[in-house]
């Protein structure tokens, strides 16, 4: 359901809509009338030092008078960005169920969640967004089958995310960031496979990441961060639209799955400040398509390929790839990250000569055997760069090539394009190398 669905029985009872931010619409014309008395007679209005003037009720201040909890018609109530503050009244539950969206953020509400909100059994968007609430999630929010987005962030909610969350079936954007939840993300949740916008980061969660996650077919951003989640990092997370995924301040361990890019770099280069695995306890190869994500992948101990690019520092679990591209780095004086965002295309090298991508703060090589040398260097480490892992040599490969310093250019230096590099096939090595 969308709210643009049903604005045409929708009535505005306060003139303010345009100008203030707290407005009531109505479904049902014969009863507006009466709500509207009953506000304008309520203590909220009346015996405020307010004028009727309603541009001056745009900063209301105070509690929400209990008159407001009997307007049965409700379609909407939105009451944000003011300065109420208060318990929410568990009167909250006579709205009953003509209520579709409660929006009550960003005022100074306090106390707990009221449980009889499990009354308002049709509502499809409840924002309480930075306010001071705490306690726990009441349990009973599970039962508001039509929910699609549930904003809570930004209180002091504490305790577990119930497992009567795994209901809400129809959920899209599930935001309970920044507050004092703990114990672990219910594997139930991965029943939710309609969430798309799912961020729970700055909590206390701890365990694993659920592998259910994989479900979420249609998830665009994944934000864990700043919890405590150990564990492994799912083989998969969502589908092939995910386009931001922060898991960094966490304890995650293991390597990262391959599985888990499977976008090629030209993806990642567009969306290169949304993969953030920063500052977890992750090892091992870095995954391909992230080679050059090495701000994203800091503070991993035991990752490779990050470590070695910055201190050259070769340890027996990083891959020759990483070594590939040292080896580009430190001819080109800089990240060769464009020239490994040019691989999938291979057409897009066809002009781009060698000569031309060599550190340009150094002299040009004059010397036949630098030249030689120069050749030798990126032709094995554009083989080390070749994007299946088994047609890469290995690293004992690679030095013995080092030893027997033969390149096979028949063309002089300055004529060698870096596709020609990357297609020589005498460095195409077969399974059988050891
Ligand atoms: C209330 O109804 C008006 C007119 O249909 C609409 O423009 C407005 O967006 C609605 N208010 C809210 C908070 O949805
Ligand atoms: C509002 O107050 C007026 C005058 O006191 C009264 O006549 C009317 O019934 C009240 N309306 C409601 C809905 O309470
Ligand atoms: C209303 O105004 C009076 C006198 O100006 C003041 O004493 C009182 O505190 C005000 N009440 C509120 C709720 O602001
Ligand atoms: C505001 O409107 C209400 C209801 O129409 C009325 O009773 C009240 O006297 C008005 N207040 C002022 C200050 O005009
Ligand atoms: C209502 O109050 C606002 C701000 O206090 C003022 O600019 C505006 O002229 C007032 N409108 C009327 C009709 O008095
Ligand atoms: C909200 O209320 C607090 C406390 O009474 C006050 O300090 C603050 O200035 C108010 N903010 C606004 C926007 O009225
Ligand atoms: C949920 O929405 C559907 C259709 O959008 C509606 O028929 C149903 O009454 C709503 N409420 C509940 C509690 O399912
Ligand atoms: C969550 O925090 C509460 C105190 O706020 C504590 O009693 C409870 O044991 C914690 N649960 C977990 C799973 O850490
Ligand atoms: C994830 O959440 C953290 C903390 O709430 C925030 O600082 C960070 O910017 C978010 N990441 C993304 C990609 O939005
Ligand atoms: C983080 O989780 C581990 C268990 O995985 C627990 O031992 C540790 O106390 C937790 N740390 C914090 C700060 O909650
Ligand atoms: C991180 O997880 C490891 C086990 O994988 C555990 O030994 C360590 O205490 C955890 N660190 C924190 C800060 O929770």
């Amino acid at each position: 359901m969308v709210f643009t669905s049903f604005t045409y029985r929708v009535v505005v009872i306060l003139a303010t809509i345009l100008t203030c931010n707290v407005a009531i619409n109505n479904s049902e014309l014969s009863t507006i009338q009466l709500e509207k008395e009953a506000l304008l007679n309520s203590s909220w209005w009346s015996n405020s030092n307010m004028t009727n003037n309603t541009s001056d009720h745009c900063k209301w201040v105070g509690v929400i008078p209990s008159e407001i909890w009997s307007l049965r018609n409700l379609d909407i109530l939105y009451l944000s960005k003011n300065n109420f503050t208060g318990r929410i009244s568990s009167l909250l539950g006579n709205l009953g169920n003509s209520i579709v969206s409660l929006d009550l953020s960003h005022n100074r509400f306090y106390g707990q969640i009221p449980s009889t909100i499990a009354s308002l059994t049709n509502l499809v968007y409840i924002s309480l967004d930075s306010n001071q609430l705490s306690g726990p999630l009441p349990r009973e929010i599970g039962n508001l089958k039509n929910l699609t987005k549930l904003v809570l962030r930004g209180n002091n909610l504490i305790g577990p995310i119930p497992l009567t969350f795994g209901s809400l079936a129809y959920l899209t954007d599930l935001v309970l960031n920044s507050n004092k939840l703990n114990g672990s993300i219910p594997d139930g949740l991965t029943q939710l496979t309609q969430l798309q916008f799912v961020d729970l980061s700055d909590n206390k969660l701890s365990g694993h990441i659920p592998f259910g996650i994989k479900s979420y077919v249609g998830l665009t951003s994944l934000n864990l961060s700043y919890n405590n989640l150990s564990g492994r990092i799912p083989p998969k997370i969502g589908g092939r639209i995910l386009v931001q995924l922060d898991l960094s301040n966490n304890n995650l361990s293991g390597i990262i799955p391959d599985s888990l890019f499977p976008w090629d770099i030209s993806y990642w280069q567009s969306s290169r400040d949304y993969v953030d695995l920063s500052y977890n306890n992750l090892e091992g190869p870095i995954p391909h398509n992230l080679q050059y994500l090495h701000p994203q992948l800091k503070g991993n101990k035991g990752l490779c390929g990050a470590e070695l690019a910055y201190t050259m520092v070769v340890t027996e679990k990083c891959d020759v790839y990483s070594f590939g591209v040292v080896a580009l780095e430190v001819l080109m004086g800089r990240h060769p990250e464009e020239i490994l965002s040019l691989s999938s295309s291979s057409s897009s090298t066809q002009n781009v000569m060698l000569i031309d991508v060599l550190d340009s703060r150094l002299s040009p090589p004059v010397n036949r055997i630098v030249k030689q040398e120069i050749m030798l260097v990126s032709t094995i480490a554009f083989a080390c760069l070749r994007s299946k892992p088994k047609s890469r040599p290995t690293m004992k490969r690679v030095s013995q090539e080092f030893l027997k310093q033969k390149t096979s250019f028949a063309k002089s230096f300055g004529e060698i394009s870096i596709s020609e590099l990357r297609n020589q096939d005498m460095y195409l090595f077969d399974e059988h190398d050891a």
